[in-house]
């Protein structure tokens, strides 16, 4: 084989946000908008690389080289996800990645992990690893570690495994729910938000105070473990009173903004069973659950708040190769 394509979902966090960071559950499920990776085997020893969704043209270099030197932002989760693996399974020729996605790096989908997934499940696949996915997940995770420094990982299991996943921090659980869909409605904000920033902001704002944090992580866990049984019953009237009581917990870590918030209250206003920020916060999107016959009211609610509302299935299938 000298040539393999690879593709995953993107991801949407359902409830447990932040806490996830802390050794608390979250809820998460892949979206049918993916990311797809290409790795061809070159004849030269070099890394070249192509990202044209994230401007990254032409980049390459020794395969000698990798991991060292100035890094383009676009390119350090494939790179570094090489370099984790060619120190492992030494590479006897270089590799053209190309990378293009049917989502935005906007929309807070978990580009940089789902691309970081995707190349360490081709390179399993050229160098016959036979990676199992639990070992794809730990490298994954490992080479978002070494360039952020935190994150949960939820995301790279959301890309490795699909589906609607219950996941405590690092991969300690990652347990698939059994349902077919989530009838969730997405909202972008238009503003693209940094997760590690959000990370330390909440941090800072609870230096002095950190019972009230540890409590409101706490509450966040007992929300997610409701809504656990409540997403298999398919019980979404619950659910929906859960991203409730978990928005208001958000808006307390100061990770909400007034456009997310006008997104939030219109969606409700509207008729749905309820609606929070996903992810990070700052930016990137909301997500509601809605009755049947509200679904396209509260559409128009989160259009009318500023909002973009994105068509995309939950629930999506993990990764693969194409
Ligand atoms: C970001 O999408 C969600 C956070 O919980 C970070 C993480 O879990 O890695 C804030």
């Amino acid at each position: 084989m000298d040539k393999v394509t690879v593709s995953v979902p993107g991801k949407l966090m359902l409830l447990g946000e932040h806490a996830v960071v802390y050794n608390h559950p979250c809820l998460v499920t892949a979206v049918n908008q993916r990311m797809r990776v290409t790795v061809d085997i070159l004849d030269s020893q070099e890394f070249q690389f192509e990202a044209p969704d994230v401007k990254v043209v032409g980049y390459k270099k020794a395969l000698s080289e990798l991991g060292k030197g100035d890094i383009p932002k676009g390119a350090q989760f494939v790179e570094i996800a090489v370099k984790n693996i060619t120190e492992k399974h030494q590479l006897k020729s270089g590799l053209r990645i190309t990378t293009s996605s049917e989502f935005s790096s906007e929309f807070g989908f978990g580009s940089s992990s789902a691309s970081t997934v995707c190349v360490v499940k081709a390179l399993s696949e050229l160098l016959d690893l036979k990676l199992n996915s639990k070992e794809i997940f730990d490298i994954s995770y490992k080479t978002v570690l070494d360039i952020q420094g935190k994150g949960s990982g939820f995301d790279v299991a959301a890309a490795v495994f699909g589906g609607t996943l219950y996941f405590i921090t690092g991969g300690k659980v990652i347990e698939p729910l059994k349902i077919s869909s989530l009838p969730l409605i997405v909202g972008y904000s238009g503003i693209k938000a940094d997760t590690v920033t959000l990370i330390n902001n909440v941090k800072d704002r609870f230096a002095n105070d950190s019972d009230r944090l540890q409590e409101i992580y706490s509450q966040i866990e007992a929300i997610v473990e409701k809504a656990k049984s409540f997403v298999i019953a398919g019980d979404w009237g619950h659910v929906g009173s859960l991203m409730n009581e978990n928005q208001k917990l958000l808006k307390e870590l100061g990770v909400s903004i007034d456009k997310l918030d006008n997104m939030i209250s219109g969606a409700i206003e509207a008729g749905a069973y309820g609606a929070k920020l996903s992810g990070a916060g700052g930016g990137d999107c909301m997500v509601a659950l809605s009755p049947e016959d509200k679904i396209q009211s509260v559409e128009r609610a989160i259009a009318k708040a500023g909002g973009q509302v994105l068509s995309v299935k939950t629930n999506a299938e993990g990764v693969r190769v194409e």
